[in-house]
């Protein structure tokens, strides 16, 4: 929720592969600045197993769980931090349900109704908490310590 502060906020935004090979990634980008968020970085990767796991890892013991790393991991996804003052709860509002089957009927205008499919083929993905948006965001884009701050670890 917000904080009422009319600062910015941080949230991790994905297209998935299924988004990147839809050749939706313009289109999505142009409704992310439209609504007022700024993309303050990017990166295109591609997931191998072992990280895609990783990122998923609360939802290691659910049935979908193998699905849902087979399909991150069969192409790259483009990784964005989109701020914006309560960015966590609008990029939700703007991606819609994330069955993007049922988005399409219930949500026509949001991202998923546009490029989704359905429960496992969503094109996008949100931070579903400040919680979570801090941690994705430090998955993706953490900065190794610079050179300084080695050397004085090193002096230690
Ligand atoms: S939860 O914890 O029950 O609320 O999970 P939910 O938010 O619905 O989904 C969490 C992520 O798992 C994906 N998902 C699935 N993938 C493949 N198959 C099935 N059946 C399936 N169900 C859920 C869903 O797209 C969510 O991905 P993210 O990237 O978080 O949107």
């Amino acid at each position: 929720s917000s904080n009422g502060s009319g600062e910015k906020e941080r949230t991790l935004g994905m297209i998935k592969p299924d988004g990147i090979s839809g050749n939706y990634t313009d289109r999505i980008k142009q409704v992310i600045l439209e609504s007022g968020f700024e993309i303050s970085k990017e990166m295109v990767i591609q997931l191998d197993e072992e990280n895609a796991a990783e990122f998923y890892a609360e939802h290691s013991s659910r049935s979908f769980f193998t699905n849902l790393i087979r399909y991150m991991t069969s192409g790259p996804v483009l990784v964005m931090v989109l701020e914006k003052e309560d960015a966590v709860a609008r990029w939700r509002d703007l991606i819609g349900p994330t069955d993007a089957g049922k988005a399409k009927i219930s949500h026509p205008h949001s991202i998923r109704a546009m490029c989704g499919v359905d429960l496992e083929k969503n094109c996008v993905h949100g931070s579903d908490s400040h919680q979570s948006a801090k941690r994705e965001i430090a998955f993706f884009f953490k900065e190794a310590p610079s050179d300084d701050a080695v050397g004085k670890h090193d002096e230690l």
